[in-house]
């Protein structure tokens, strides 16, 4: 028998979707659901709507996480009218307040109806002790090996403990005790792109579990955080978000606690958290060097009637140290790419085109000896160009993640790229990107240093 366990989706109906999908082809017959299901990305309501619809179809065991909590508290709060406490349209809060208005009556009742922690049992199986964060608390964290992990492994009567909350998937023993934890569905640490969960699988007396790394589409996830409005309810806590959705890194609970401190040091403690100026979030991400992503939303697929723009701004590195040229990257360049859906541009609301990258189907490239044979299928990017005037303004890093979350989408493991030797801006931006250099080659009468990374 099968089971799938899925967590920390936060509000990640896309994630979400691709989790379950999965699963039910892999023939999961019941579903472990361990909190946290809102707040964070835009699609709380469609989660809501894909949990119940998950709830009608399957033997379903929900429990309830931190988040759940606060929803339930921020209804208890507006009932007994304590206006200071109600959350506002700002980083501190706007996320959680966007996620409120989301919600309807019937999904807090449903929230306060949950349990914290329950018993899974089968017959002929060893028992399971679940929870979001532990047994008595949503919001501990059980990180695999800690000391509180191995106490809380001792108090439980079961010999397995399934939890979830750190953002970190994995497995340890203590004493004859398993504990697994089930990373996050829809915000996962270290791994963007990808969902994680776990199948249980039933052995001989004992389970066995799957983690499961799920591709799904990102770009949509990003998208739909702009065009829902939630970004600009609460912008900074958002851009810490994309980041995590964008380079796999956490920095939340820096954020919000350096926010909070400058903005006691400045007003004398006069304001309590959630009204913290928009400001302190900004000085604190700057100091974090959590960037502003608000030109994600610009990033789309090109269509025919770019081509003379697209044009118009290769022109204008002609002469630039990536060695183009009047006649390359040309306008059968961009045809080719379009016919093939893999072209990416960045227009901004007036309609100037900021940058564009490429997914290039190059034989001579593929076929390069110096590329990671492990990593394969592998894809290429190229002809990632920024306008001059908008050039450190991190576009080049958006791009690239947008391009590299449509390769993991298509099911790719690795990116390739070709810089022109003594490109040396370029080398250092790849390799703070991840990329590492794994060769050289002569193509087309040109000099070029291979740089490849994993997705
Ligand atoms: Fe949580």
């Amino acid at each position: 028998m099968k089971v799938g366990v899925i967590a920390d989706i936060h509000s990640n109906q896309t994630a979400f979707r691709a989790c379950v999908d999965y699963m039910v082809n892999a023939g999961c017959e019941e579903f472990l659901l361990l909190g946290d299901f809102i707040s964070d990305t835009a699609g709380a309501r469609q989660t809501m709507e894909l949990l119940y619809e998950l709830m009608e179809q399957f033997p379903c065991h929900v429990l309830r996480g931190n988040r759940e909590e606060y929803m339930i508290e921020q209804r208890k709060i507006r009932e007994k009218e304590e206006e200071e406490k109600f959350w506002l349209a700002n980083s501190a809060s706007g996320n959680l307040l966007y996620t409120y208005r989301q919600l309807t009556e019937r999904d807090l009742d449903f929230f306060e109806s949950l349990p914290i922690t329950f018993r899974y049992e089968k017959e002929g199986y060893p028992a399971f002790t679940c929870c979001h964060g532990s047994p008595v608390n949503t919001r501990e964290l059980l990180q695999l090996d800690s000391d509180r992990t191995k106490e809380v492994l001792e108090e439980i009567d079961t010999d397995y403990l399934l939890a979830a909350h750190t953002h970190f998937p994995g497995i340890s023993r203590y004493q004859g005790k398993t504990y697994m934890n089930t990373g996050s569905c829809g915000i996962a640490i270290g791994d963007p792109g990808y969902a994680h969960a776990i199948i249980l699988e039933s052995g001989q007396n004992e389970w066995k579990p799957e983690f499961l790394r799920i591709p799904y589409d990102s770009n949509q996830v990003i998208l739909d955080i702009f065009t829902s409005g939630l970004y600009d309810m609460a912008p900074w806590f958002l851009n810490n978000n994309l980041h995590i959705l964008l380079t796999g890194t956490d920095l939340t609970p820096e954020l919000v606690n350096l926010a909070a401190k400058l903005q006691e040091e400045n007003d004398m403690g006069a304001k309590r958290w959630p009204h913290i100026e928009e400001k302190y979030f900004a000085q604190a991400a700057d100091s974090l060097k959590i960037p502003d992503y608000t030109f994600l939303r610009y990033i789309r697929p090109a269509v025919k009637e770019d081509t003379g723009k697209i044009l118009e701004l290769y022109h204008s590195m002609i002469g630039g140290a990536a060695g183009w040229n009047e006649y390359y990257p040309g306008i059968d360049t961009i045809e080719s790419d379009l016919s093939r859906n893999a072209l990416f541009v960045m227009e901004n609301e007036d309609g100037e085109l900021l940058a564009s990258i490429s997914i290039d189907a190059d034989e001579a490239v593929d076929s390069l000896k110096c590329w990671n044979q492990t990593l394969l299928p592998g894809a290429e990017l190229a002809r990632l160009c920024i306008r001059k005037e908008y050039q450190n303004k991190k576009l080049a890093r958006m791009m690239m993640a947008y391009a590299m979350n449509v390769l993991r989408k298509q099911g790719k493991r690795s990116v390739h790229i070709l810089v022109h030797e003594g490109h040396e801006v370029a080398m250092r931006a790849y390799m703070h990107l991840g990329y590492e250099k794994v060769g050289e080659c002569s193509l087309y009468d040109m000099r070029f240093v291979c740089m490849e990374r994993a997705l």
